[in-house]
């Protein structure tokens, strides 16, 4: 199965890069997969993330191949790493300057997430417009949504291009990675984590649809 590489991005500081790019790291990691994560924020929250994950699990027992790198390393790093790699996540930094757009270059598909907030939505303008341009496969992820409201339904009839699985506004994404975890390790049958499963689950549909054509292919089998 070759590697597929997932960039988040948006301008906009506090949208959820970071938190989305540790959950859906390790839900790709409990699901089975390889995965890789790379943060190219000078910030480092998500290398932050990974120290404590480290200290809680033991170095090299967090489930996940961590870099922290500039931007314009990704290509190299990128080579060095993809043999024995199925996922790559990649954080970005709250701008669009040349090395976010080279994570946006090198991905298979870009998540941009966005609070339903004006401030949000603007900023994911210029990143859309980036994404669209480079014509890479992209979605907005609604973060910190309440769900069922009407300014939800509003900005969905704005973008075309919102995924159908939403975050909402809950204190345990932000509590799970103060301990260096994820949801789906913290509270595994919580409605955030299936929210996180229901985004993988979207995700997968479209970076790895030959293993729903297994799954069907073992179905018919057992079926006859
Ligand atoms: N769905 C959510 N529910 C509650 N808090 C969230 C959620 N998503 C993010 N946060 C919190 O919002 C803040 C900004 O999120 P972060 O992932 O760091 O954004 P970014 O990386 O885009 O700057 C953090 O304190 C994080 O814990
Ligand atoms: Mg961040």
């Amino acid at each position: 199965m070759p590697h597929k590489i997932i960039t988040i991005a948006q301008q906009k500081g506090g949208a959820g890069k970071t938190t989305i790019a540790a959950h859906l790291a390790v839900a790709f990691s409990q699901q089975g997969k390889r995965v890789a994560v790379i943060d190219i924020d000078p910030q480092g929250s998500l290398t932050q993330w990974h120290k404590i994950r480290e200290k809680k699990f033991g170095e090299g027992f967090t489930g996940l191949q961590f870099s922290a790198i500039s931007g314009w390393r990704l290509p190299n790093e990128i080579d060095r790493i993809r043999s024995n790699i199925d996922v790559v996540i990649i954080d970005s930094p709250p701008h669009t300057q040349a090395e976010t757009k080279t994570a946006i270059r090198v991905a298979d598909f870009v998540i941009i997430p966005a609070q339903p907030s004006p401030t949000d939505l603007w900023a994911t303008v210029e990143t859309v417009k980036i994404v669209t341009e480079e014509r890479i496969p992209h979605r907005i992820l609604m973060n910190r949504a309440v769900l069922n409201s009407k300014l939800l339904k509003d900005i969905e009839k704005q973008f075309s291009s919102v995924m159908d699985a939403k975050i909402g506004n809950r204190i345990s994404f932000a509590s799970s990675m103060l301990e260096g975890r994820t949801v789906t390790e913290t509270a595994p049958s919580s409605p955030a984590s299936d929210e996180i499963k229901s985004i993988l689950k979207e995700i997968s549909a479209m970076l790895f649809p030959e293993e729903k054509k297994v799954v069907v292919r073992q179905v018919e089998e057992v079926m006859g």
